[in-house]
């Protein structure tokens, strides 16, 4: 029997996660959103994409949530967007009051759910989800990693002219300005970066990812990427839907890993059909420890103010 996918906010994440969903053919998908007719709208302009691309999944558009019942995965989108100027940690108590709401009604229906986060900011509304939902750790997930690891694989890979297949990276920690490319370890056609890029040229690309989001806010000027977010959202659910056993950085529920417990942070994941079936350890040196022990300390001030 095919997947049932929920997405909800059928804005600029959710219709284009909707729209490679579909393509993929493996689920049928629910697409929901408070904007009288415009998730019906675009479920049925997805939908008569299917004649023309080659595929039968069915996609559903609604302003409520009878349709999503018995959801394998559920995806997060709805929330507000970042204007110029702004941090992802502005949108805090905002989003707050639309993600409790959502996960409430998700929950009902589809209480065997996988529950994807992308609203922002990321780590912190990926807690509410997991306190809201009362899921189990491994069903709770929140999507930056990948996105921020693109991003500087896409940099490596323009400045050394080389295919974005073949840079290696892991960007951890948080969604934000304290987010971490982990340097020591991206490689590039299985070389270490460190030796085929000069050190200034690696600081600027780092530089570059933390703001990544930001220069495409500043570019856009109405609203954030969605393209690259949506692309590691259906990542992910590859990985589950195809129990793929994939390791990929996400933000995740720490219960004493790398030393933090009790909060989302961006780290290495193994993804399969149980959503996080395994939390990677890798060994980070004492400088990059420190670092993501500033990043898990901004997702807690962020909670605090969240009182959750
Ligand atoms: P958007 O404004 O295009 O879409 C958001 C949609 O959510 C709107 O259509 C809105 O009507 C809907 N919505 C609002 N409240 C709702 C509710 N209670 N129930 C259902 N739908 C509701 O924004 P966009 O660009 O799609 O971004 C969505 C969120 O994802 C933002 O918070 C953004 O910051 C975040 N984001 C996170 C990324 C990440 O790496 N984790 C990457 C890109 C975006
Ligand atoms: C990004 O990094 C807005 O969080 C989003 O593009």
């Amino acid at each position: 029997m095919r997947k049932k996918i929920t997405v909800v906010g059928a804005g600029n994440v959710g219709a284009t996660c909707a729209q490679r969903l579909a393509e993929r053919d493996y689920a049928d998908i629910v697409l929901v959103d408070i904007i009288e007719g415009m998730p019906q709208g675009k479920a049925l302009d997805i939908l008569q994409s299917g004649p023309v691309l080659g595929y039968d999944s069915n996609v559903i558009g609604t302003n409520g949530y009878e349709e999503t019942e018995g959801s394998d995965i559920a995806i997060i989108t709805s929330g507000v967007p970042r204007k110029p100027g702004m941090s992802r940690d502005d949108l805090v108590l905002t989003n707050m009051k639309i993600v409790q709401g959502v996960t409430e009604e998700l929950v009902k229906r589809s209480p065997n759910c996988i529950i994807i986060v992308v609203a922002n900011p990321l780590d912190a509304m990926a807690q509410l989800a997991l306190k809201v939902s009362g899921f189990p750790r491994n069903r709770v997930i929140g999507m930056s990693g990948i996105l921020d690891t693109a991003r500087f694989r896409t940099f490596v890979a323009q400045e050394l002219k080389v295919s974005v297949e073949d840079v290696a990276a892991y960007v951890l920690g948080g969604h934000g300005d304290t987010m971490i490319p982990l340097i020591r370890m991206a490689t590039v056609g299985g070389l270490p970066l460190t030796e085929v890029m000069h050190a200034d040229t690696i600081s600027k690309i780092e530089e570059r990812t933390v703001k990544g989001g930001g220069e495409i806010v500043a570019l856009l000027k109405t609203g954030s990427a969605f393209y690259a977010p949506s692309a590691g959202t259906v990542q992910m659910v590859d990985a589950i839907v195809l129990d793929k056993k994939q390791i990929l950085p996400c933000a995740a529920y720490l219960e004493g890993e790398y030393g933090i417990n009790g909060v989302f942070v961006g780290v290495p994941t193994k993804l399969g059909e149980n959503g996080i079936e395994e939390i990677i350890e890798i060994k980070l040196n004492s400088e990059e420890q420190a670092a993501l022990d500033k990043s898990a300390d901004a997702v807690r001030e962020l909670i605090e103010i969240m009182k959750i």
